[in-house]
């Protein structure tokens, strides 16, 4: 069996793609949770998950029946090659969810696919190869071995499947590369701060080039700046080595932050799937527009989603025609012969040009106005907005595909808060 696993061993380098590929081009589904239910107690298959099934919440059957309600049909699906992230408290079922994949747990009822494979029928040194081959996994306080050094401990999973001592010390220095910690191969645990030790846990992980990354609350026990470092790491790597990462953290901006997608999770129950943006934008419950306040959205926002069609002046216009056109808008642009910008028209210039007597369109036009692209966020554009001019959006050609007004990026940001608003008078008045 040892050996069977070592021919099996590639090194991960081999299947790293040139070029940066779209992060929205994911491949098909890989890991399934289907109508997952887990029970905790003596007799989960007992009343409880009776109970759960028909749709009882989790504080209601644990006083009926003494039994912890883990996971209560839950369903998710995770792309190949994405960062799929499930968020929520403590106690909502992360952990519990992110184990029945790797069979840590078994389930009560219902089914985990992983890569077409049924995980809950497998046992024995199938699972095992099963768990080493496919999967690495990264913990919060997971363990270093002290006596150990950093190559060694990152090469362990690789001993332990057999691969000869030359070639897992190769994989491991580049692990260790991956994370840029090469030069500490020969140190021990105690010799590195914990954000280092949390690196090393990341080589580990990817020392055995799984496809399949399980990284629970990898990073919570770090402090921000480190945190985000790794974050930031970790998402170059992913960049590169295209894994499939499911992530599980009780910090709504990391998720946001990291996630292709998000999943929230309450009370052991699946609340919301979506995008980051989504998440934001249209938070399907209550409960997520509540977790949603507290999120920095200028980050995820982005300029497409606010922008309106441009509707230019007339470069013959006159001012007074050019002032009408502008209407109740911050301000019209004005084309040059190839598309792009070649100046705005505010209500403000345009008064104060026939003031001084003209009618001429070039006498109100002002050229210092800001320019962004679609895909900036509204974090990138938000100083340029506090100019109060409207702010040129503009594809790869310069051309102009949208006219971004101040005000809306105000507004934007403003939503999410008056849905929570909404939401409460709904529930409490
Ligand atoms: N082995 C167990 N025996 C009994 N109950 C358990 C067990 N493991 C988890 N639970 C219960 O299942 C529920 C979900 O726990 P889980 O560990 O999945 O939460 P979590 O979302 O990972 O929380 P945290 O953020 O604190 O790690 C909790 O109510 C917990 O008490
Ligand atoms: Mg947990």
């Amino acid at each position: 069996m040892e050996h069977a696993a070592a021919a099996e061993f590639r090194p991960f380098f081999g299947g790293v793609s040139e070029g940066v590929e779209c992060m929205a081009d994911f491949g098909e589904e890989i890991i399934h949770l289907r109508n997952v239910y887990k029970i905790f107690g003596d007799q989960p298959r007992g009343r409880a998950l009776e109970l759960a099934k028909a749709g009882v919440n989790k504080n209601e059957v644990q006083a009926r029946t003494n039994h912890v309600v883990g996971l209560t049909d839950v369903n998710f699906s995770v792309r190949e090659g994405e960062i799929f992230v499930v968020m929520g408290l403590s106690g909502s079922g992360k952990s519990t969810a992110i184990r029945t994949v790797n069979k840590l747990h078994d389930v009560t009822d219902g089914e985990v696919i992983v890569e077409g494979e049924d995980v809950q029928k497998m046992t024995g040194a199938t699972l095992q190869a099963f768990r080493r081959q496919k999967m690495g996994m990264v913990f919060q306080h997971f363990a270093l071995f002290p006596h150990r050094s950093v190559v060694e401990n990152v090469s362990y999973g690789l001993e332990v499947q057999g691969v000869a001592r030359s070639e897992r010390f190769d994989a491991a220095i580049r692990a260790l590369g991956l994370v840029g910690l090469e030069s500490y191969a020969n140190s021990y645990p105690d010799e590195l701060s914990g954000g280092m030790q949390q690196r090393v846990g990341l080589a580990r992980a990817l020392a055995s080039d799984p496809d399949i990354l399980l990284m629970d609350e990898a990073f919570s026990a770090l402090d921000p700046l480190i945190r985000r470092q790794m974050q930031d790491e970790m998402m170059a790597i992913q960049n590169d080595l295209k894994k499939t990462i499911l992530f599980i953290t009780h910090d709504l901006n990391e998720a946001l932050r990291i996630g292709d997608r998000v999943c929230i999770m309450k009370d052991g129950a699946v609340v919301q799937i979506g995008t980051p943006e989504e998440i934001l934008t249209k938070p399907a419950t209550g409960y997520v527009a509540e977790f949603v306040q507290d999120v920095d959205q200028g980050r995820v926002i982005q300029v497409h989603e606010i922008m309106v069609t441009p509707d230019p002046v007339s470069q013959t216009a006159t001012l007074s025609e050019g002032l009408q056109h502008v209407g109740d808008r911050a301000g019209a642009f004005v084309l040059d012969a190839a598309g792009a910008p070649a100046g705005v028209l505010t209500t403000g210039d345009a008064i104060r040009a026939s003031g001084m007597g003209s009618n001429r369109l070039e006498d109100g036009l002002r050229t210092d106005f800001a320019v962004c692209k679609p895909t900036d966020t509204l974090n990138e554009v938000y100083a340029a907005a506090g100019r109060g001019i409207p702010i040129a959006v503009v594809d790869d050609d310069g051309r102009l595909v949208g006219n971004l007004d101040p005000r809306h990026i105000m507004e934007e940001m403003g939503r999410v808060e008056s849905l929570i608003d909404d939401f409460e008078r709904e529930v409490f008045m």
